[in-house]
């Protein structure tokens, strides 16, 4: 397998960062330092907190002095796809971009690992098949946006997006119509509906909050994944624990397969996320 050029020209190691606001508490330096550790690669990367004004002069001045790649997180992933020259195919469906890279040229690659952290852990670590699945996607913002083609390109049975504010669902949906079957509706609307598979897509979880979908959507064999996390169980997962669901699960794998296919992007090689999951296991820090 190829492997990308470890040192610049005067033999510091290749520079790359996570931007965000805030972002103390990422723990992405965590992941990418152990991805480098694993795969012999030389390299640095760093937090920079840039408040949303700042956010395009900071990302080129980091490009202009040497930086190879940066990572983009909330509020930014938005701001990310509008700065980069060229998007990826699954960054232009979900219209914001998590991952930039510096090419040859000096302009910027946009593209999103979200979607694809999403399936792979999934379909791999957890192996919950989606193909011919039923799936409730719940939140209809950014981080719904992100998923929906990835998930789609499994061919699924069907997606349902549900949302607080049913507009915003059904406007999704109609954005992703020619890839599948997917509809979008209110929680209200999902009466007497049951999936395979649930994830919570919604920002709720950052406030404590659940969102107020029908109880009867959840069966014991309704596999619930929440893509947040946190210490401890998030309250969606406990909630569906509570509801009777055998298998509910918190986005950690999500958080440590996009950041495996990010860093796949930028040095050539894909790492391991199994060793990176147990450390993070292991690790007594506040999550973000
Ligand atoms: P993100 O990029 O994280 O998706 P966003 O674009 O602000 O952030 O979207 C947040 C999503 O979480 C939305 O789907 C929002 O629902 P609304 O469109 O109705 O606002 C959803 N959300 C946030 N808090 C929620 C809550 N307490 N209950 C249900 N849905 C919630």
């Amino acid at each position: 397998m190829g492997r990308a050029q470890n040192y610049d020209m005067d033999g510091s190691a290749d520079q790359y960062a996570v931007v965000g606001h805030p972002v103390a508490h990422s723990l992405s330096p965590f992941i990418h330092s152990l991805f480098a550790r694993q795969t012999g690669q030389s390299l640095t990367y760093r937090l920079m907190d840039v408040e949303p004004e700042q956010f395009a002069e900071r990302v080129r001045g980091f490009f202009a002095g040497g930086g190879r790649g940066v990572n983009v997180t909330l509020p930014h992933k938005v701001r990310a796809a509008a700065l980069a020259s060229e998007l990826t195919e699954r960054a232009r469906l979900a219209g914001a971009v998590n991952t930039l890279a510096a090419r040859r040229d000096g302009t910027l690659l946009g593209d999103n690992t979200d979607g694809a952290g999403l399936v792979q852990d999934l379909t791999v670590n957890l192996g919950m098949p989606v193909t011919q699945r039923s799936i409730l996607l719940i939140g209809a913002g950014g981080a719904a946006r992100g998923v929906i083609a990835p998930l789609l390109a499994l061919r699924p049975q069907r997606i349902v997006i549900t949302n607080r504010t049913a507009e915003r669902a059904a406007a999704l949906a109609a954005v992703f119509a020619g890839l599948g079957e997917v509809q979008g509706c209110g929680f209200g609307d999902l009466d007497a509906q049951s999936f395979d598979l649930i994830v919570n897509a919604t920002s709720a979880s950052l406030t404590g909050a659940l969102p107020e979908v029908p109880a009867g959507v959840f069966r014991a064999d309704t596999f619930c994944y929440d893509m947040a996390y946190g210490r401890g169980d998030t309250p969606f997962v406990n909630w569906a624990r509570e509801l009777g669901c055998r298998r509910a699960v918190p986005g950690w794998g999500m958080l440590v397969e996009q950041a495996a296919e990010s860093f796949r992007l930028w040095r050539g090689v894909r790492p391991l996320t199994a060793p990176v999951l147990t450390a993070l296991a292991g690790r007594a820090t506040p999550a973000g």
